[in-house]
């Protein structure tokens, strides 16, 4: 039944089953053939890519997230030009073939600072640029396009419409924007990134599958699947008693596996919040579960410790020669190695 299963004749209701029961035989299995495609496709690369948080001002109220606009006791800031060059010069030293321009949905941020910073980027390194800025016009994602960006990352969350709009309360929309938005992207030329996080208050197992097949669908180049994270400044850490989804960890990577099943070609990082929710594993687990992506964050202190979007997200150091001899010794210990490419989606003929 299971192998079956596993050669894509995967149906919601099987899927949901699995969730639930996380039998360990049958989970086992899964990670298994996770790690197999991956291997087909990858074999021992693993994608590094660099993020750069330019800036922690947020438009957006997500009642999960500790930049939420409501958060006042957060200390906001938005990187001056050289500087996000200079940590772009940093992350092209130490190897990083692509550069995530990341930021809370900032339209203070002018599209014009942005198309600059992409120019400079691609003039002066020989790297690939994501952007993640959120919801923005489709005039700038065409002008940025024109101007070298390469990527754009825009996660959904959540297909539930339901769950949408409790973590969105100011939202007037009737439907998740972003999955449009998703759509439009791809049109324009970018490869499209999205995710889920797992776990979050009110979730439920339903739910999460039909966002793993909604991701499947819009065949997106990239797919995230993260761990929710309580932030105390938030109203969610106080929905805590909510939360429906068992063994987050245990369930993020089976979605992982699963996603990686479903999408053989798809890069999947082992997504930072793994991490932060078990530092010791976390980001190895992930990897060994169909994931080939990592992405570190090389935003500079003092910022790194203000783009607080969970707690503890900021206990890691500032990326130096150790931080990254720590992470070349992990996955040198599960026989993978850096890829000298940029990572776009190989394409199977
Ligand atoms: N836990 C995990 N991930 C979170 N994000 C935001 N808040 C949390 C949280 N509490 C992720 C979301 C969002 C991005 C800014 O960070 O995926 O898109």
């Amino acid at each position: 039944m299971l192998s079956k299963f596993l050669q894509k004749m995967m149906t919601k209701e099987q899927t949901i089953k699995i969730l639930r029961n996380l039998d360990s035989q049958e989970i086992d299995e899964i990670f298994k053939k996770a790690d197999q495609v991956r291997e087909k496709i990858f074999q021992d690369e693993v994608h590094l890519r660099a993020i750069i948080e330019i800036s922690n001002f947020c438009v957006k109220d997500c009642v999960y997230c500790g930049l939420n606009k409501k958060n006042t006791k957060l200390q906001r800031y938005r990187m001056e030009q050289d500087e996000i060059l200079k940590a772009a010069e940093k992350a092209a030293s130490f190897g990083f073939k692509t550069i995530v321009i990341q930021s809370g949905e900032d339209p203070l941020i002018s599209s014009d600072f942005v198309g600059q910073t992409i120019s400079k980027i691609k003039q002066k390194f020989d790297v690939a640029v994501t952007l993640s800025l959120g919801e923005r016009k489709i005039g700038d994602f065409e002008k940025w396009k024109e101007l070298g960006a390469d990527r754009y990352l825009l996660k959904f969350e959540t297909s539930d419409l339901a769950l949408y709009k409790k973590t969105h309360p100011s939202m007037k929309k009737v439907a998740n924007n972003r999955i449009q938005l998703l759509k439009k992207l791809k049109e324009i030329g970018y490869e499209a990134g999205s995710g889920i996080m797992v776990g979050l208050p009110f979730q439920n197992y339903e739910s999460l599958v039909e966002d793993l097949f909604l991701m499947s669908e819009l065949d997106l180049d990239m797919i995230a699947i993260g761990p929710y994270i309580p932030h105390k400044e938030t109203l969610f850490s106080r929905y805590l008693d909510k939360i429906e989804i068992k063994e987050i960890e245990k369930t993020t990577l089976l979605l992982i596996s699963l996603a990686r099943i479903l999408n053989p070609t798809a890069n999947i990082p082992s997504t930072t919040a793994l991490s932060v929710l078990d530092p010791e594993e976390g980001r190895v687990m992930g990897l060994k579960c169909g994931a080939n992506v990592i992405m570190p964050d090389l935003t500079p202190e003092p910022y790194k410790s203000m783009y607080e979007i969970y707690d503890g997200k900021t206990k890691s150091k500032e990326w130096d020669i150790c931080e990254q001899e720590k992470l070349l010794s992990a996955l040198r210990s599960i026989g993978r190695k850096p890829s000298l490419t940029k990572g776009f989606r190989k394409k199977l003929h």
